[in-house]
């Protein structure tokens, strides 16, 4: 592989962060920067790679456990080379607020282990259908609004922006 080597390490329940890391892999292609994407569950050495872009869900507030565990973990690779991370979530869905705020506090959260150079939060997807009974019991209290609210706009263009700051890096 020539040019910068990109890992984008995703955490996932049920697909939707997956789908917004291949949305953002792909429109890094576009631009012409080839990457891995990986679950932070297989991830294995990644002090090879130029850049890393780290996408999680939020639940209760809170990046995903393997994510959290993923910042932990490479703490020292993280804290020394550039940085993405993208969350998403429900909590800035109609009808309720569209502020984004609480998603990036679940990122700020980890400031003990990562400075993420860009960081952003995403309008995630929620169905009550097949959700695991934890899942489907706590969604049965807090009533979240259903449906897909991702923007697939705004994550193209802060995909692009994270490829111009990648290709600025010059590894
Ligand atoms: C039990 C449960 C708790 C959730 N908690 C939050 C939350 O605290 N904040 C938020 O913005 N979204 C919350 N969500 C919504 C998810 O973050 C959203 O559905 C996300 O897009 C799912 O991504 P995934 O399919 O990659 O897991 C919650 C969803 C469930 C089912």
């Amino acid at each position: 592989m020539t040019g910068p080597r990109v890992l984008i390490a995703y955490a996932t329940k049920y697909g939707t962060t997956k789908e917004i890391a291949e949305e953002i892999q792909d429109v890094l292609g576009e631009k012409g920067i080839e990457s891995d994407l990986i679950s932070v569950l297989e991830t294995g050495r990644i002090d090879a790679y130029d850049a890393v872009i780290l996408g999680s869900p939020v639940y209760m507030g809170k990046m995903l456990v393997e994510a959290r565990e993923f910042c932990k973990q490479y703490r020292p690779y993280l804290m020394d080379k550039w940085l993405a991370i993208f969350v998403d979530g429900i909590s800035c869905c109609p009808p309720g607020s569209t502020d984004i705020s609480p998603l990036i506090a679940a990122i700020d959260e980890m400031y003990e282990y990562v400075r993420p150079a860009m960081k952003t939060g995403f309008a995630g997807a929620f169905s009550p259908t097949d959700l695991s009974e934890a899942d489907a019991q706590i969604a049965g209290m807090v009533r979240p609004p259903v449906g897909d609210f991702r923007d697939h706009e705004a994550i193209r263009v802060w995909a692009q922006e994270v490829a111009s700051a990648i290709l600025e890096l010059n590894p």
